[in-house]
């Protein structure tokens, strides 16, 4: 009897402080600042998260813990602070969550609703399947409309071997679709990606955009941003 009360005395407890506890910490994976770096080098959950088939409606379920930032039509807050997820290729989501689950991209901000204790590998894939399955907003923030014949040649000569004419990324190689996100998330990940900042970039589009001035930058995204499927599926 009375070790039945402690033990449940001290369950209690352990119930009562995880409660309080603080999320688990974003993990940090090495990136691309550690010369051994093999971009898209996949975690053993990545392997099996790509094996894997997502169903679309427990995914609509389990992306409700996402919709706060994301919004629920997934198109992401137009300041880019949150992009514009809807009509991304299954495989460039699950890449991205891998990287932000295992610490190779940084993002303290999604880690508490997005790490591996409080979403599991199935509904990762749930996700993806539901996420990539939606249309593309078409209402995405768009630059300021005044270099985009630069912008164009820019990308023509730079970027579309691998985003694709119209932004439409590339599934099976993990390019992600740009067409149709918005303008300033996407000139913060090109900063990123040419500083450094962002650790699970790809070391080819690093070395495109290595020499890339703040006003390359606007004008290739401004370019991208309006390259339209609006509307249509992105890929
Ligand atoms: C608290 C806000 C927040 C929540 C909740 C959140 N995210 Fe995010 N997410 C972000 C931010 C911020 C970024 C952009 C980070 C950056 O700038 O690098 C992001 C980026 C992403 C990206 C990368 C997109 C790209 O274009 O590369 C994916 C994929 C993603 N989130 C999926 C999810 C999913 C799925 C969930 C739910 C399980 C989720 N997020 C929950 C804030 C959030
Ligand atoms: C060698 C192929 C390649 C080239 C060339 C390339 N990119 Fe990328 N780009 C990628 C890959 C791969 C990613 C995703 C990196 C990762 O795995 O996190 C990416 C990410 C991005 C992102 C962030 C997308 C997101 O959803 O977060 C933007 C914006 C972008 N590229 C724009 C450009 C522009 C503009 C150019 C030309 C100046 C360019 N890229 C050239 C492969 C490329």
């Amino acid at each position: 009897m009375r070790t039945t009360f402690l033990a449940s005395l001290s369950l209690t407890l352990v119930m009562l402080s995880s409660a309080h506890a603080a999320p688990p910490k974003q993990p940090r994976a090495p990136g691309i600042e550690s010369p051994d770096y093999v971009w898209e080098a996949q975690s053993a959950e990545e392997a099996q998260l790509l094996k894997m088939k997502g169903d679309v409606a427990r995914g609509k379920i389990a992306y409700q813990v996402c919709q706060g930032c994301h919004k629920p039509d997934a198109s992401g807050l137009p300041d880019g602070t949150y992009p514009q997820l809807a009509g991304q290729h299954t495989t460039v989501l699950i890449k991205q969550m891998s990287d932000v689950r295992e610490g190779r991209r940084d993002n303290p901000k999604m880690f508490p609703f997005a790490g591996k204790h409080v979403v599991d590998t199935q509904e990762v894939a749930d996700i993806a399947a539901y996420i990539s399955s939606l249309p593309l907003p078409g209402n995405n923030d768009k630059g300021p409309g005044s270099d985009l014949p630069r912008g164009k040649t820019l990308y023509e000569k730079d970027c579309a071997t691998c985003h694709g004419d119209r932004g439409e990324g590339n599934a099976s190689k993990f390019y992600p679709v740009t067409n149709g996100q918005h303008y300033r998330y996407m000139v913060r990940q090109i900063v990123a990606i040419r500083d450094g900042a962002r650790r699970n970039a790809n070391p080819k589009m690093v070395r495109v955009v290595k020499n890339y001035s703040a006003s390359d930058i606007g004008a290739v995204a401004d370019y991208i941003s309006r390259i339209g499927l609006q509307g249509k599926a992105a890929k």
